[in-house]
């Protein structure tokens, strides 16, 4: 099989899409659409954003030292969207597009009410590295609405709260279960590999 090789380029796909919430008040909350960011560290649970100096809300970030990312939905795709192509210079984005800002516990950004999961973050650093300034962040509070935590088991069901993705300019569902962590070792009853039959 054949390569094409091309020019260096970001092709690290599918990512997250992901609504920051920023602002310490509630005259200049914002919210702007992020794909560049991801997890970096367990213990301390640590996160990036990466976002380029000329958006309204780096200004807002840079100076509060503070945001939030709310996970986005199938259902939320839209606004999702619409915060990625609209500035908050120009819009107030909760009020145009009906989220609602809930006051966090610990950040003084606030939390998109209709987002299955909410991280508050504070900045630790910013490297300048280009087009984008990455926020390495602290995760301190993570907020999850309740209808999503079985009442039994008390697990939080991620899978059941559609959350969304974005690959080469297309945002996407979750598509089909694969597998678990772990699913290409695990061993079944009978002492077999399951992993190795995996494909059959
Ligand atoms: C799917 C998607 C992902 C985006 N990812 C980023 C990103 O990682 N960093 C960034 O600076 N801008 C990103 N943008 C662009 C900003 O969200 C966009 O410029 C927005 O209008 C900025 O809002 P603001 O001016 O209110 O801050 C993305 C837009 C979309 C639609």
């Amino acid at each position: 099989m054949g390569k094409v090789n091309w020019k260096p380029g970001t092709m690290i796909y599918p990512l997250p899409a992901v609504m920051v919430s920023c602002g310490n008040e509630k005259e200049g909350y914002n919210i702007i659409t992020v794909s560049w960011t991801g997890t970096i560290c367990t213990d301390p649970a640590m996160c990036y954003i990466s976002v380029r100096p000329e958006r309204h809300s780096y200004d807002i970030i840079k100076k509060n030292g503070e945001y939030v990312i709310n996970l986005t939905t199938k259902k939320l795709a839209y606004q999702t969207d619409w915060c990625g192509v609209r500035s908050g210079s120009e819009y107030d984005k909760f009020s145009e597009m009906g989220l609602t800002p809930v006051k966090a516990s610990i950040v003084s950004a606030p939390l998109i009410e209709e987002s299955p999961l909410n991280i508050e973050c504070k900045v630790k650093e910013i490297v300048e590295l280009g087009s984008h300034h990455m926020f390495i962040s602290e995760v301190v509070a993570v907020d999850v609405n309740e209808e999503l935590i079985d009442p039994k088991s008390g697990v939080y069901r991620l899978d059941k709260a559609n959350v969304i993705c974005y690959s080469h300019g297309k945002y996407y569902d979750l598509g089909k279960f694969i597998g678990r962590f772990g699913f290409s070792v695990k061993k079944n009853k009978k002492g077999g590999d399951k992993g190795k039959h995996a494909n059959k």
